[in-house]
């Protein structure tokens, strides 16, 4: 696992668009896996400035992105097919019938999950996956406890989770009680892995992700069985992470960085 300390929320964002844009120009049909929230939301807008500045085309890209809320429908402004509308497709040379996200609305769930592993894997699987953590330490809407031979599959949201994200809603009745969500098992086989992370209320978790040991409890330490991934994190998200440990990651933001440079 590679760690990649940035500043703040800024650098983070250029830093994760400027690899996500390296991978959409090396293989033009790649398959990327995508996040909503508001960590990712940066990455998106650089990725648009990206593509209207130098061009980057996401004509052949497909994406699939990792989770969906239940019972509301694709039109619906809390949507995670309208989050994704908004913040990115909308604004890209995207195919729209390259765009995957599981359905929430579906009348059988289970027949939707099978379809989206299926989606997936006619695919030829995930180029990159980007993700984004919860304070509980989820990845994906992969609750702690969660199989981490778990594949796509219903969850019923913590409520740390739904008071996390109450801030996109009206109030906390209206945050959906459950999801679809691609499995850890599903995120483990993506090719590589990007994880974002920034602020002070991830940095509790994230100290737990780097330093303790691999447990379903806290699922985003799967990651640390995977042999290609990297996690940027700005310095609030790093601050309960002790220096000497911190001086370990130099290297990494140093081949990140001289690698993935975004061109504006
Ligand atoms: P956030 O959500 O980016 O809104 O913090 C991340 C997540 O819950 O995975």
């Amino acid at each position: 696992m590679k760690i990649v300390a940035v500043k703040d929320f800024a650098e983070m964002s250029k830093m994760a668009a400027a690899k996500i844009s390296h991978q959409v120009k090396e293989k033009q049909n790649s398959v990327l896996g995508l996040a909503t929230g508001g960590t990712v939301v940066g990455t998106y807008e650089e990725l648009i400035k990206d593509h209207k500045q130098n061009q980057t085309s996401y004509e052949e890209i497909h994406t699939v992105n990792l989770d969906e809320y239940l019972g509301i429908d694709k039109d619906n402004p809390n949507s995670y097919h309208q989050f994704m509308m908004e913040n990115l497709f909308s604004q890209i040379n995207i195919n729209p019938e390259n765009i995957h996200i599981p359905y929430g609305l579906a009348t059988d769930y289970e027949e939707e999950s099978k379809k989206y592993e299926k989606v997936i894997s006619d695919l030829g699987g995930v180029d990159l996956q980007l993700l984004g953590i919860g304070v509980n330490g989820h990845i994906g809407f992969n609750e702690p406890g969660t199989s981490f031979d778990s594949v796509t599959h219903v969850v019923e949201l913590e409520e740390s989770t739904r008071q996390a994200n109450k801030r996109f809603f009206n109030s906390i009745d209206e945050v959906p009680t459950h999801a679809i969500t691609m499995g850890i098992s599903t995120i483990m086989k993506s090719k590589e892995i990007l994880l974002l992370v920034s602020g002070k209320t991830k940095a509790e978790i994230l100290e737990k992700v780097i330093n303790e040991g691999i447990t379903e409890t806290i699922p985003a330490t799967v990651l640390k069985n995977h042999p290609n991934v990297t996690i940027i994190a700005d310095e609030e998200a790093l601050s309960l992470v002790d220096d000497e440990k911190k001086r370990e990651f130099d290297q990494d933001k140093e081949e990140f960085s001289n690698k993935y440079i975004l061109a504006n």
